[in-house]
């Protein structure tokens, strides 16, 4: 049978393998990308609303979540959000910084595939669409086959993401084949995902109400935006402590943040002795929020605890938290330790970004390290 033959195979075309193919493309290897959908980058071209939250200017190890907080740093130093931001300048993407250093293309999502796409047709990446991998096998080389045929590589890059949007495309493909070649995982679960509740904290009479708030979980917080929806709660606060949540635990919401609750009703009522406890509370929320905490107890206010009942799953979560362990992969180059040639990179691995631009950064930063390995 007639194999054609590669440097190497890159398995799944979203941001992190359409970076590890063109660097290792632009370094003089013959790179085939593979994926199974009908078209790459499919994940990108949905992002940030169809505008694509492309980096954030404030990417800095502590903002990724792993079991190894350290894994990260060697690849985020190498290929930053300013490495990134000079490939969109030179393809004349324009761009803007929406909030929180999170930075957005001006136009569409589409100009950053099609920068990725120009950079990989610049150096002959093949690049093959609607190819279902079918098995890897290592001897002295790998050979992957398709469901249109067989390929030999010296390196394969497992890049097909993680498990999030399952309706998109997502599979447990990279981490299934990483188990094979005896990388350990760890425990997975939906990150940047809406939170669960029941009665009596949820409120879907709120659905739709958005305030601003600081949630907590542990030692992490956020101020940002909550919003009710009819399961429970979402928005950029909620999304963002999801992905430290742990089943069984409490977070802790400050629903009236850098204000002293109990001290703002004692002096509003004060002023306005016979104004009901709501009124004096729409003054710094929104009027319906109001109405439904104001039988909560002035100091739980800033402390209005809830006991979430899961998430929303993987069909809602931007991101899956864990993946192929770090353990098993060089922070330099992101190759398996005990398998030369195989390599792992994006949100397939247990890396994960805030919201905001972060987990493509990461898919920046390792495909570029794998790429400069391979
Ligand atoms: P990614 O998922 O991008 O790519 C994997 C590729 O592998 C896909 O092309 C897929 O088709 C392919 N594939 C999967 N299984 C395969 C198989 N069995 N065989 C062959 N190919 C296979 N992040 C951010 O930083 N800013 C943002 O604005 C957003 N917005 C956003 C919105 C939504 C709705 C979601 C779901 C996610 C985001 N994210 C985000 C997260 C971000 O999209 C995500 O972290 C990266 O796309 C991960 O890049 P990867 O290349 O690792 O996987």
């Amino acid at each position: 049978m007639n194999r054609p033959t590669f440097d190497v195979v890159v398995i799944g075309g979203g941001a992190a393998g359409l970076m590890a193919a063109m660097r290792a493309g632009q370094r003089g290897r013959r790179v085939l990308l593979l994926d199974h959908a009908e078209k790459v980058g499919k994940k990108i071209l949905i992002s940030g609303g169809g505008r694509c939250n492309f980096t954030n200017t404030g990417a800095a190890p502590e903002r990724f979540i792993s079991a190894n907080p350290h894994f990260c740093k060697s690849a985020l130093a190498r290929y930053t959000q300013h490495d990134f931001i000079a490939l969109v300048d030179k393809h004349g993407i324009a761009w803007h910084e929406k909030t929180l250093g999170q930075l957005f293309c001006d136009g569409s999502a589409r100009q950053i595939v099609a920068m990725l796409l120009a950079e990989c047709a610049a150096v002959s990446v093949d690049v093959r669409v609607a190819h279902r991998v079918t098995n890897i096998e290592r001897s002295d080389r790998f050979r992957v086959t398709t469901d249109q045929g067989a390929f030999e590589a010296t390196a394969v890059v497992l890049a097909t993401g993680g498990l999030s949007i399952p309706k998109m495309g997502a599979s447990g493909f990279a981490h299934d084949w990483a188990r094979r070649f005896g990388l350990k995982m760890t425990q997975t679960r939906p990150g940047l995902v809406p939170l669960t509740l029941k009665a009596p904290e949820l409120a879907p009479e709120l659905a739709g109400v958005s305030l601003d708030v600081v949630a907590r979980c542990g030692k992490t917080s956020f101020r940002e935006a909550m919003l009710f929806t009819h399961r429970g709660l979402s928005g950029p606060a909620v999304l963002q402590i999801s992905s430290y949540w742990h089943p069984g635990e409490q977070i802790s919401i400050d629903l009236l943040p850098g204000v002293d609750a109990a001290q703002f009703l004692k002096e509003r009522h004060h002023a306005r002795p016979k104004a009901e406890r709501r009124t004096l509370l729409a003054e710094a929320m929104p009027q319906r929020a109001a109405q439904f905490f104001e039988t909560v107890k002035p100091e739980q206010l800033n402390d209005w605890r809830i006991a979430p009942t899961g998430t929303e799953g993987y069909a809602k979560a931007e991101v899956t938290v864990g993946g192929i362990d770090t353990a098993g992969l060089s922070s330099q180059t992101m190759a398996a330790r005990a398998v030369p040639g195989l390599f792992a990179i994006g949100e397939a691995v247990d890396v994960t970004g805030w919201l905001g631009g972060y987990n493509f950064q990461w898919a920046w930063s390792s495909g570029w390290a794998a790429g400069e390995a391979l």
